[in-house]
């Protein structure tokens, strides 16, 4: 009797989910899927050879440039990730927690009232855990520069000549030089641009030519200055930032050396120095980054905002006063497998930062907790396998064919829903990628792994930010 009872309970459970599997197919693409069941081979890609027919751009009409993960097949520099798994994920917390904590006493208001922030006087992101890399040219000729994207910070960068092996790290390249193009110029000291640095992000005095110093701190202790610079930055065919301003870096110091290779960064933040900031008169302040699921694949990173948005969901952009370089949201709830989390909605109230150059997601201990309960519960028919580091949900998927993931999605203040890419932006080498801030009193921050295949723009001029999922 009982275990005729048993067996009938678990017919119904294994009928329901058959029957969850089914409805979700019937109702692809719609906010009440709960489930979706991914081939285990997608979350491993082969990753190795770039694959030409995995190469997505934006809607047509708008300026872009691919953006491959930094040790793909189809990174443009062919290097080897040193670090392991573990030392990464390591660092990446490091790095959450150096940006978490500085942000958390901040007071926060919408960026309507941007005019009278208060400007800091150092950049403040570390350097280990950047990601992605898009190639663009230099100076006139224009010569070819693979850099780090960020978001997370606002001056850009190249190694440039006179630079000897114990001020440089070592690059596949030679160094950009200045003296082969004709269009570089340092910026003089006694400029309004080299005022503006110095009273903004990232100056650094006069040198002994009288030129124009630059200095950016990065928190793993790394640092890189030089004299700030201008020449021409080519996006793409036709796409000429004429004037481009960036560090020409001379001394690079610090953690770069071993995961270096790439020839600088391109920053993407918030502040005039930004190429966003710089580019407000062709492109509006507006920009888009798809990541790409797999390193096998490249995404994308567009410039100026679409025509046509209807695909796309919004949300205001935050702004704080003392980090203003922070892309910020406000995260309002959680969903996993349809069923909506019950997290009080003052658990939030710290926000979230974008962040591009980070991985793992850091939720407030309240929210990680209830994210990992219903997690569990909903991949309760997976083992568990030890954690990986400081990821503590992870899955021995050996001999499953197929794994029935639940959906989750993230909702942010005004409603819009994304739903995360259950193949390649929920769960890094079997383990849920999201973390605890180690306290309810700290801003969060959404790293990239969830951002794959989902267009981000970025929209200044609106103050909103726009998600529309499956773009890359
Ligand atoms: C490299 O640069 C440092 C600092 O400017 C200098 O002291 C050193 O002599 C240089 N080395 C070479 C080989 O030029
Ligand atoms: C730059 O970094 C190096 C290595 O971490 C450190 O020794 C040096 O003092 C730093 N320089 C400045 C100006 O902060
Ligand atoms: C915008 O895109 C949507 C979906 O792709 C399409 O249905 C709609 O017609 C487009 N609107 C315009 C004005 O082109
Ligand atoms: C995963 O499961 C397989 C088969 O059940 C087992 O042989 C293997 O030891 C497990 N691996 C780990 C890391 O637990
Ligand atoms: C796995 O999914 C594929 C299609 O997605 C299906 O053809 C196959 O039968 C499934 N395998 C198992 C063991 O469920």
């Amino acid at each position: 009797m009982a275990s005729a009872f048993l067996l009938s309970l678990l017919l119904l459970v294994i009928c329901s989910h058959g029957g969850i599997a089914q409805a979700n197919e019937a109702a692809a693409g719609h906010k009440e899927s709960r489930y979706v069941v991914v081939p285990k081979a997608a979350f491993q890609s082969s990753e190795e050879s770039c694959s030409t027919s995995r190469v997505s751009s934006p809607q047509s009409g708008r300026v872009s440039v691919p953006l491959a993960h930094r040790y793909g097949p189809c990174a443009p520099l062919q290097t080897k990730d040193e670090l392991s798994l573990a030392q990464r994920l390591h660092r990446d917390r490091v790095r959450t927690k150096y940006i978490t904590r500085r942000m958390s006493r901040s007071t926060r208001r919408q960026s309507s009232d941007a005019s009278t922030v208060s400007v800091p006087t150092r950049l403040g992101s570390s350097y280990d855990s950047q990601k992605y890399l898009v190639t663009v040219g230099l100076g006139t000729p224009a010569v070819p520069q693979t850099l780090v994207l960020t978001t997370e910070s606002d001056l850009s960068w190249v190694q440039c000549k006179p630079c000897n092996s114990s001020n440089c790290y070592p690059q596949k390249l030679p160094p950009f030089d200045p003296s082969r193009s004709s269009t570089y110029t340092a910026i003089p000291c006694d400029s309004q641009e080299c005022r503006d640095l110095a009273a903004g992000i990232g100056g650094n005095g006069c040198t002994s030519n009288w030129e124009c110093g630059f200095y950016i701190y990065y928190g793993s202790g790394a640092n890189t200055t030089g004299v700030y610079s201008s020449d021409a930055l080519t996006l793409g065919p036709g796409a000429v930032v004429e004037n481009f301003h960036f560090g020409c870096g001379h001394d690079q110091e610090g953690p770069f050396g071993n995961e270096g290779k790439y020839d600088g960064v391109l920053a993407l933040g918030r502040l005039p120095e930004s190429l966003v900031g710089q580019t407000l008169a062709e492109h509006g302040g507006a920009f888009s980054l798809c990541l790409p699921p797999t390193g096998d694949s490249t995404g994308f990173l567009a410039f100026g905002a679409p025509e046509n948005t209807s695909d796309f969901v919004f949300t205001p952009l935050l702004t704080m006063d003392d980090q203003p370089w922070f892309y910020q949201l406000m995260l309002t709830g959680i969903s996993v497998g349809g069923q909506r989390l019950d997290i009080p909605a003052a658990v939030f109230r710290e926000g979230m930062i974008l962040a591009s150059s980070t991985t793992i997601t850091a939720l407030q201990d309240t929210a990680y907790a209830a994210l990992r309960t219903a997690f569990r519960s909903a991949m309760a028919e997976y083992p568990l396998a030890p954690p990986t580091a400081q990821l503590d949900t992870c899955y021995n998927l050996t001999g499953y064919n197929n794994v029935t993931v639940p959906t989750v999605s993230l909702t942010f203040r005004g409603g819009a829903t994304v739903d995360l890419d259950a193949s390649s932006g929920l769960l890094l080498d079997g383990c849920l990628a999201f973390w605890n801030t180690d306290g309810d009193e700290y801003t969060g921050l959404i790293g990239s792994l969830n951002q794959r295949t989902i267009e981000v723009l970025y929209d200044l001029p609106a103050s909103r930010v726009g998600f529309r999922t499956g773009a890359c």
